[in-house]
């Protein structure tokens, strides 16, 4: 028997109902903000992720799915969704259209995890990125558009993490105060830890190690080494965040796993929950976009999992749309019969109906359990009477009662109920 790889699920019937109301609130939230969707391919050049979530974080590091295809060339299944939208919007020209472009995004990402709740060697993120503006009143957009996503599905007791972890400016000072202070504790931090030390002190405050924490805790903050264009650029986002209705917390310790990050850093996070099972993480990287070969142009964006986004939804027992409305059931008794029903559920199915004909058993009563195990509104019932008379026997599965109509009749009854 095989089974599905470790890590990746299969999203049966009874769930697609859930993957389809938040694409429907995402839709809906996107057209308000005037985001447009964009599609990108499933995998991408193996050096555009290296380039920009960087070679030393964990994702480029220990997590992607990367192969040679036939042709020598060097390819990875995307890990996240915003270097190929960035790679899209350089290579479809899109700093050549009014900026900021803003667009979003579904797609299935793909990360060599160690499975556990709430993480997936692949999983779905819905996604936006804000191309072309560096006013914070964009960062406020963006935050706006997944905190917004969130409450209209219904989510309750969530809570806004942010940071700002400076730019390319104001961040070497940091880091230098970052690394004083580690410096004294090598030969304490975990192996990964003491490895971040030397190529990405930044991602020594992400570390999730218990060992770790208390030196986490007291380490330099990032606010307080920012230049004064990051800062004024802080200051005036935290005073748009402040005038609207959204409870945030600054973290410290917000940096978030990739290294394109400059400035504002945020996460949206379940209640009660550790920060690795954010249900939204994201941030500016105005550094991205030239990095990747384009003119200095500053961004914004965030991803979002779709199966947290589930979980959660699950957890507060919000309830779904059915994916289906309830069916009408055909049934038929005999050869004439089941060619008639073929064409009576033609015609229903022509006005819109969803429509179930009952499987081929000799009785009507097992036909009728059928329709209840179906959950059917009404069942239809074509015998060689029926037939004969030109009529069919309509039976309201919620009443219990069983009159005989003509097809027209049976129509009206069905749109009237
Ligand atoms: P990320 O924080 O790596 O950011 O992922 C975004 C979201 O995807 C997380 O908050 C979480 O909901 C979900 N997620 C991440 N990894 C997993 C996993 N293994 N299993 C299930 N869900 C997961 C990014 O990917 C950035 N590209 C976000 C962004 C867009 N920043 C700017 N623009």
């Amino acid at each position: 028997m095989y089974r599905a790889p470790r890590g990746t699920t299969d999203i049966v019937p009874e769930d697609q109902s859930y993957w389809r109301a938040i694409e429907r609130h995402a839709v809906a939230v996107c057209k308000k903000f005037g985001y447009q969707r964009i599609d990108t391919p499933v995998f991408e050049a193996a050096g555009l992720f290296s380039r920009s979530v960087g070679e030393d974080t964990d994702i480029v590091e220990k997590e992607t799915y990367t192969f040679q295809d036939r042709g020598g060339d060097g390819l990875t299944l995307r890990p996240e969704g915003t270097a190929p939208v960035c790679r899209a919007y350089l290579e479809r020209g899109m700093h050549n259209l009014p900026q900021p472009v803003r667009l979003y995004y579904f797609c299935p990402i793909f990360r060599y995890e160690r499975p556990q709740a709430g993480r997936y060697r692949e999983h779905h993120q819905f996604g936006i990125e804000a191309i072309g503006d560096g006013d914070p009143l964009i960062d406020l957009e963006v935050i706006q558009i997944g905190w917004t996503l969130l409450r209209e599905i219904g989510l309750r007791s969530l809570s806004l993490a942010i940071n700002s972890i400076g730019d390319s400016e104001c961040r070497p000072n940091y880091h230098k105060h970052l690394k004083e202070y580690y410096q004294g504790l090598l030969g304490k931090l975990c192996e990964d830890c003491e490895r971040r030390f030397e190529r990405n002190p930044l991602r020594l405050l992400d570390c999730k190690r218990k060992t770790c924490q208390p030196y986490v805790e007291q380490a330099p903050r990032s606010i307080d080494h920012l230049c004064s264009a990051c800062m004024d650029h802080w200051v005036v986002m935290l005073g748009h965040l402040d005038s609207l209705d959204i409870p945030y917390r600054v973290d410290h310790r917000l940096v978030r796993g990739l290294d394109y990050y400059s400035r504002t850093v945020f996460e949206i996070q379940p209640p009660n929950e550790a920060s690795q099972s954010a249900i939204v993480g994201g941030g500016r990287y105005d550094g991205l976009i030239q990095e990747l070969g384009g003119r200095p142009t500053p961004g914004i964006g965030f991803g979002s999992g779709m199966e947290r986004i589930i979980a959660n939804m699950k957890q507060q027992e919000l309830a779904v749309p059915r994916g289906l409305p309830r069916p009408v059931v055909v049934t038929a008794l005999g050869e004439g019969a089941r060619l008639y029903s073929l064409k009576i559920a033609e015609y229903l199915r022509n006005e819109d109906l969803s429509v179930l004909l009952a499987p081929s058993r000799p009785s009507l009563r097992a036909q009728l359990r059928y329709a209840s195990s179906m959950d059917a509104r009404c069942v239809l019932i074509i015998g060689d009477e029926e037939l004969e008379n030109g009529v069919i026997g309509f039976r309201d599965m919620d009443k219990g009662e069983q009159k005989q109509l003509t097809v027209a009749d049976a129509l009206t009854a069905l749109r009237e109920d």
